[in-house]
């Protein structure tokens, strides 16, 4: 995610914006940059305000080197800072925020997506020359051609015309005492002093100087001066603010107030599921649109294999990809793990599409596997959060999934997103071989549904935290699931077991006869998810074997299911959906009672004992 900082004050502004960037450098970022107007007193009278930017590609002390080097930025009271995680747009110093105007005099720095940056750009038309390939600029001129004079008025009536998400701060030459903040979907706080004010992605920048901060929620607007921040909404209402008071330290402030980052990676699901779909799919047509795969539609047609190469939760990810690359577009796919990808002697020709699924994009076996594909002649794409990441640069196209940084150890809104992307892909073949508009519509809707429908078991949070109550001293879990609810069994078996260090194994359902139901008793539970759907049926009789044994059974059942409850007093009811997209709605409870169980365990839920983020060494 990229970090804004911003500083209206009394001090000079500059090392009170560049230590907010460092401080915000765990959200992850590939560029930076500042900008500061400085109105210069000569005998007694303000000269015309002097606003000068610096950026730079690379690390927060690289930019300070080129801010030292210029010798610029010095006493300027009031400024704008960004660092960038790169989503439009390349990794260069063009690309690098502040972003400007035709003028120069407006300076502009955002967090988000603006979906319909392309509509904007044709209705600025070739008078607004642009210097990067990025959204936020776009939104910088568009906000330039409704200034007038109100700095404010012009913000509040450009936003009216953009589509997305945004986290904002504005300032500009003729406006020495004023920032204006803005936010739509990405978090904004500003912090409150004594005559002078700070304005942040997260509390974190400001924490040194205050904890009185004020959290600007979606569509207000502040405007920002020393000594007062009056607040409106998109209809330039006044809007009363509460001045919070933080107990927070650092790491509380980066996880906005949530306990642990894994939990508040389980809530930024339904924010980041949306960016990971957005503008990848044509509602209208029933088809999806990923446009770095680089394969054309002859190229894509000879694809006779899909080989899908992870690790640990995103190899479960990619299990779900294979069960909609073989039902969408009818291609025979398997999955490996690319610690036995490498080593076996995998079939793979120039017929073969080869996915390196992968959350940081470094993992050394899953990258291994890539230049084994490679080797042999296959299309490698990267499905990669990361950006930039080596498994990225070294496949020949790919997607990044924009999950933002996911700082837990253990993966729950990469999941997700890798689930999405997968799904998009396999609908982009599909529709290509054998899947009609109205197929393709349907899987659509229910991906675009997905995020609402998350929100609302995020909302039953509380009944899981019961269940992981009552069962957080157990030492054993079994996790069934049949279809395309065995990889979401075995995702939620490994959180379980990775955060709780509880044993936990995860089987198809119709294998537990064949071994894993010897080990049933009443103290061997068994998470069985019977979600409605084609295997529901197999499912239930599954679940009445379970309470044969006297085994406890948690249940994942569908809204509604009264039967579900009549077998078990711990059922999680989830919303609806279809088959191929019930990964991205039945793992959520899982995430959450993993978390739940391993949190009342005093467990060090985001660093798990002996694990790593990212696995780079063999
Ligand atoms: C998942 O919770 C674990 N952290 C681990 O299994 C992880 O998914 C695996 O190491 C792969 O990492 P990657 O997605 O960064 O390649």
């Amino acid at each position: 995610m990229c970090g804004i900082v911003g500083y209206i004050g009394k001090q000079p502004a500059l090392p009170i914006l560049l230590q907010g960037l460092r401080r915000l450098e765990y959200r992850g970022y590939d560029s930076a940059g500042v900008a500061i107007l400085e109105s210069r007193k000569q005998n007694l009278e303000y000269s015309s305000p002097v606003l000068e930017r610096v950026r730079s590609v690379g690390r927060i002390d690289a930019l300070d080197e080129r801010v030292r080097q210029g010798g610029k930025l010095t006493g300027g009271t009031l400024g704008i800072a960004h660092t960038r995680w790169a989503t439009h747009g390349w990794i260069t110093e063009e690309n690098a925020h502040p972003h400007t105007d035709c003028t120069g005099d407006l300076m502009l720095v955002h967090n988000g997506i603006i979906e319909n940056y392309r509509e904007i750009r044709a209705r600025l038309g070739e008078r607004h020359a642009l210097q990067s390939k990025t959204d936020s600029e776009i939104l910088a001129h568009l906000i330039e051609t409704h200034y007038k004079g109100d700095l404010r008025a012009a913000v509040s009536s450009a936003l009216q015309h953009a589509c997305g998400t945004y986290g904002l701060a504005v300032m500009h030459r003729a406006h020495p005492d004023e920032i204006v903040a803005a936010r739509l979907g990405s978090p904004l706080v500003i912090g409150v002093g004594d005559g002078e004010h700070f304005i942040a992605s997260d509390a974190t920048p400001m924490l040194p100087y205050t904890k009185r901060v004020i959290f600007l929620n979606d569509g207000e607007i502040a405007t920002v001066f020393r000594d007062r921040l009056p607040v409106v909404n998109l209809k330039s209402a006044i809007v009363d603010k509460h001045i919070e008071e933080l107990d927070w330290n650092d790491e509380q402030a980066q996880k906005q107030g949530y306990p642990h980052f894994m939990l508040k990676e389980i809530f930024d699901q339904p924010t980041v599921l949306k960016d990971a779909i957005r503008g990848r799919f044509n509602m209208e047509e029933g088809a999806a649109h990923l446009g770095g795969l680089n394969m054309s539609e002859d190229e894509m047609r000879a694809v006779k294999r899909v080989s899908l190469i992870a690790c640990g939760t995103a190899s479960y990810a990619a299990m779900v990809g294979k069960y909609a690359f073989e039902r969408l577009a009818g291609i025979p796919a398997e999955i490996d793990v690319g610690s036995e990808f490498r080593y076996r002697d995998p079939i793979v020709d120039q017929h073969t599409l080869v996915f390196a699924v992968s959350q940081s994009g470094e993992t050394a076996d899953t990258l291994a596997a890539l230049r084994e594909a490679k080797r042999k002649g296959a299309y490698v794409r990267g499905i990669v959060n990361v950006i930039g990441s080596t498994i990225a640069r070294e496949s020949d196209g790919g997607t990044y999934i924009h999950a933002g940084p996911e700082i837990a150890v253990a993966s729950t809104k990469a999941y997700t997103n890798m689930v999405a992307v997968l799904l998009l892909y396999a609908l982009q073949f599909g529709r290509l071989r054998r899947v009609t508009v109205a197929t393709g519509q349907r899987l659509l809707q229910a991906i675009t549904k997905a995020p609402g429908q998350i929100e609302t078991i995020l909302s039953r949070g509380g009944d899981i935290e019961r269940i992981a109550q009552k069962y957080k001293g157990i030492e054993h879990a079994l996790y069934l699931g049949r279809g395309i609810n065995f990889p979401v069994a075995l995702e939620g078996s490994l959180k379980l077991k990775e955060i709780s260090y509880i044993h936990s194994e995860a089987y198809p359902g119709g294998e537990m006869k064949h071994g894993p139901i010897a080990l049933l008793s009443k103290n061997f539970p068994v998470v069985a998810i019977a979600t409605q759907d084609q295997m529901y049926s197999k499912m239930c009789s599954n679940i009445e074997e379970i309470r044969s044994r006297r085994a406890p059974v948690i249940i994942v059942a569908t809204e509604g299911d009264v039967w579900a409850r009549e077998l078990s007093e711990d059922v999680i009811y989830v919303p609806p959906t279809m088959e191929l997209t019930a990964p991205l709605i039945n793992t959520i409870p899982l995430q959450l009672l993993a978390y739940y169980m391993a949190a009342l365990l005093g467990r060090d839920v985001d660093r798990p004992r002996n694990l790593a983020k990212s696995v780079t060494v063999e």
